[in-house]
């Protein structure tokens, strides 16, 4: 039986792409670090991905103004981070130092990427589009690496745990990675 939901949290179906924490630097070349559940992939060639950042965030004023920003992937074990960087903001304090976490030089852009994460997205703005509070990062990913011992093909899941928001503070991990081709009759 199928249940009518309200469009307001109709999202919460195809919310549950990894969280990620996205590095920018300020005017003043400080960097900070936020929280992001809602992120895209538009295009893999030329690779395109976007975020969707609030008036809230003192991040989005500094991704408009360096048009630069990492995405960075935690697992499980940063759960802390991930949650103190959604609820505080950077524009007062340094998250990088309260949560001791190492800042690490990006290959090809300004802002740092975080050494505790197993895989990062560097990113140039191409396009920006704004909704209301909401600005849309449209991006071209300028250099990604990964922790090789985590990725073949794609994501060992097995072996490490990404954290994926539910919406409406829940929260899930992944679990064991399958392909069909191999593991599915059909
Ligand atoms: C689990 C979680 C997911 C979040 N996802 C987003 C998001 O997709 N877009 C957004 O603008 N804010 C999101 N936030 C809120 C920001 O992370 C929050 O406003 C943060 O304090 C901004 O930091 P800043 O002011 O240092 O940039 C999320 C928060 C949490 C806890």
């Amino acid at each position: 039986m199928l249940k009518k939901i309200k469009t307001e949290i109709a999202y919460r179906l195809i919310n549950h792409g990894p969280i990620v924490l996205i590095t920018s630097i300020d005017k003043n070349n400080e960097p900070n670090i936020m929280t992001i559940a809602w992120t895209s992939v538009i295009n893999s060639e030329p690779p395109l991905v976007a975020i969707a950042v609030g008036n809230q965030a003192y991040s989005q004023k500094s991704i408009k103004e360096s048009k630069e920003f990492v995405i960075n992937i935690p697992d499980k074990k940063l759960m802390k981070s991930i949650i103190y960087c959604g609820n505080h903001s950077g524009e007062n304090i340094n998250k990088f130092g309260t949560l001791k976490l190492s800042p690490l030089k990006s290959d090809t852009i300004k802002p740092p990427k975080i050494k505790e994460c197993f895989a990062h997205l560097e990113c140039k703005v191409i396009k920006q589009y704004r909704y209301s509070d909401v600005l849309f990062f449209i991006s071209k990913v300028v250099y990604a690496d990964v922790e090789k011992k985590y990725f073949d093909e794609s994501i060992k899941t097995d072996k490490i745990k990404t954290i994926h928001h539910l919406g409406g503070g829940w929260f899930a991990e992944t679990g064991k990675r399958f392909t069909p081709l191999k593991n599915v009759d059909i």
